[in-house]
């Protein structure tokens, strides 16, 4: 689908990237030329990623860094580190997030606190660091923002503060996009749907049962494969889509749009049915 070349001379930073959609992402972007920083919670996990993500990219530099999204001070340490290291960084995808399902009347306040500072306020810290890190040096950037599909209008039940954290982290996709056009950086997002991870997997869908309603609710009936979202990734971090800012892209086959208000009808019988019903209700049949 891309060249071989799409992302090289850019260096990437991936949060959460040792795991999950941020490593898929990682390993397709190393794979288009990009030098990848990671960062993550888990040193072993991180190095075991720095791996994986080599077999994917020949030739590009790899490095990863232990840092917690929440805290300030070690988001500011490592971008000095990153620079030090590859001495020019391009792009951040801030993709490192938490999640739980919980009764939101038996959240705890700390329980809420935990999901928001790492969604909202880890994004916040790695997107002021590096924004201020590009003003600076008078550098053009580019941020990408996992949101997801709840973000925006519905909100979700059983995930309260995710939904709070995500909706902001899209507001301020948006903000920011008109505010820091003017230096030449850009901040997208993307919405994805249910994509199997680890991670997201073993928090929010623990049973087969829930599994299948899961997916059956999806119209193309299936989940996404990690490709088709790094893929995306790739579009929107690359020169591809220099006019595209402030956008949240979804990728969810259609799940996001169960709320049209005739979409149950084909849940009530066969598709030849439905249409023999339309038929008959067709005036001067
Ligand atoms: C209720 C819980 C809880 C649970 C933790 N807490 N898990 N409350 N139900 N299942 C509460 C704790 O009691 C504590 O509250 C507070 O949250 C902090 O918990 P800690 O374990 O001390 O925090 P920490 O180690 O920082 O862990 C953060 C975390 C954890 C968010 C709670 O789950 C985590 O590290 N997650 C990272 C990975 C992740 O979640 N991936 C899935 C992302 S999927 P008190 O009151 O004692 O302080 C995603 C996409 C969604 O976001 C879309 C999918 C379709």
């Amino acid at each position: 689908m891309f060249k071989e070349d799409t992302l090289s001379k850019k260096t990437i930073l991936i949060t959460g990237g040792g795991s999950g959609l941020g490593l898929s992402m990682a390993k397709k972007f190393a794979s288009l030329g990009a030098n990848i920083a990671i960062c993550g919670r888990t040193m072993w996990k991180l190095e075991e990623a720095v791996e994986e993500i080599s077999k994917a990219g020949s030739g590009v530099k790899i490095k990863c860094y232990k840092a917690d999204v929440r805290n300030y001070e070690r988001i500011s340490s490592m971008f000095d580190e990153i620079i030090a290291d590859f001495g020019t960084i391009e792009g951040l995808v801030n993709n490192a997030a938490g999640n739980f399902l919980s009764a939101s009347e038996d959240l705890s306040p700390g329980g809420f606190k935990a999901v928001v500072d790492i969604v909202l306020q880890g994004s916040f810290n790695c997107t002021h660091v590096f924004g201020n890190y590009l003003i600076d040096e008078g550098r053009e950037g580019t941020v990408l923002n996992m949101v997801t599909t709840y973000a925006e209008g519905t909100g979700c039940a059983f995930v309260l503060p995710s939904a709070c954290g995500k909706a902001g982290v899209l507001a301020m996709t948006r903000s920011l996009a008109f505010e820091w056009a003017e230096y030449g950086i850009r901040l997208n997002a993307i919405a994805p749907g249910p994509f199997p991870t680890e991670g997201a997997w073993s928090r929010l869908v623990p049973e087969k049962t829930l599994e299948e309603s899961f997916k059956n609710k999806i119209p193309l009936k299936r989940y996404g494969e990690h490709e088709e979202l790094a893929n995306l990734a790739v579009f929107l971090m690359s020169d591809l889509a220099p006019y595209i800012t402030g956008e949240c892209v979804v990728i969810d086959g259609g799940e996001s749009l169960q709320g049209g208000q005739f979409n149950f009808i084909n849940e009530l019988m066969p598709r030849d049915q439905l249409k023999e019903m339309f038929r008959s209700m067709k005036k001067g049949k």
